[in-house]
């Protein structure tokens, strides 16, 4: 049985992707079949068994029978379940540095579904407790918190352009992602309507345009090796533009922010994925929004 965890309030989008669902728990959707494509699953439990048990010792030896580590998640019965995993080996936090190596110790993860019913996975698709990765954060230089979702996207997924690349940041006002492009060695074409902090223009290598993205044409830009965008637009608005510049020829690397206003357009999500060597993930630090990634070769 394959389960899969909803990040904080994304459960009926989840459940709006995932075939074959036999049962929901919290956040937690149980399916039978093999391993879906997700774009909204926080954790996916690839090896998740239904145990039932009589006392709080019994679960805890059901569990480390299976596995060394796990990660609680807890909707329901929260004391139990407390008592129940501190009778496991505590694991260490996982707290990673921008681009350090990722742990090497996989980490099971399960859930008290009743008072005597347990829900164990002891493989996981992530390193991460449940999924949510953490980072020392840089709380002084950047102006904002979304470098966070480059730090993930570049030291999780290992996507991530080379120094010396030429790369442009649209929507990039205040300048987190800028400023994490400037400090990978790349050459940034920073472009938004609004000025950058100015600590982050003062940077070397970085060149800012304050002009509306959607009226700037590739060819005014020339060859780039990576485009970004974190552009606030409509789902549809940005689809057209990653289609102009593939069109165009003068990239091949994209990452965008997919972001969603009101209802989650679900169509247009479709169509990123379409698109080939896409994709597409709800990142542990993506609010309302997704995150794409097409890369040149077929490597994804
Ligand atoms: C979420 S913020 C980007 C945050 C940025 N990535 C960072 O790390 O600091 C979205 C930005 O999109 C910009 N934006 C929205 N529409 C735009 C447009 N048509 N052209 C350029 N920038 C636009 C906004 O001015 C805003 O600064």
């Amino acid at each position: 049985m394959i389960a899969y965890l909803a990040p904080e309030k994304f459960l009926p989008e989840l459940q709006a992707e995932l075939k074959n669902i036999v049962a929901v728990h919290g956040n937690l959707v149980l399916t039978d079949g093999p391993i879906q494509t997700s774009v909204w699953a926080q954790n996916i439990w690839t090896n998740a068994e239904i145990i039932p048990f009589e006392s709080v010792t019994q679960a805890a030896k059901a569990l480390k029978s299976r596995g060394l580590l796990w990660a609680l998640y807890s909707f329901d019965n929260h004391r139990r379940a407390q008592l129940i995993q501190d009778q496991l080996p505590k694991p260490r936090p996982r707290v990673m540095d921008f681009l350090s190596p990722l742990p090497k110790d996989p980490i099971g993860a399960w859930t008290l579904i009743d008072k005597n019913t347990l829900i164990a996975s002891s493989e996981t698709n992530s390193l991460f407790p449940l999924g949510a990765v953490a980072f020392n954060e840089d709380k002084t230089t950047p102006p904002s918190r979304a470098y966070l979702k480059l730090w993930e996207l570049f030291t999780v997924y290992g996507v991530r352009p080379e120094k010396g690349q030429k790369v442009v940041d649209f929507g990039s006002c205040p300048g987190g992602w800028t400023w994490v492009l400037q400090q990978m060695g790349c050459d940034v074409i920073s472009i938004d309507r609004a000025p950058l902090d100015e600590k982050i223009a003062r940077l070397p290598r970085i060149q800012f345009m304050k002009t509306n993205a959607f009226n700037v044409k590739p060819s005014t830009i020339g060859a780039i090796d990576w485009f970004f965008s974190d552009i606030i637009c409509y789902p549809a608005k940005l689809l057209e533009l990653v289609l102009e510049w593939q069109s165009s020829g003068l990239c091949q690397n994209f990452v965008c922010t997919i972001k969603f206003q009101g209802g989650t357009d679900f169509e247009t999500l479709k169509k990123f994925q379409a698109l080939e060597n896409a994709q597409v993930l709800h990142l542990h630090h993506n609010k309302h929004e997704v995150t794409v990634w097409i890369r040149k070769s077929s490597k994804k």
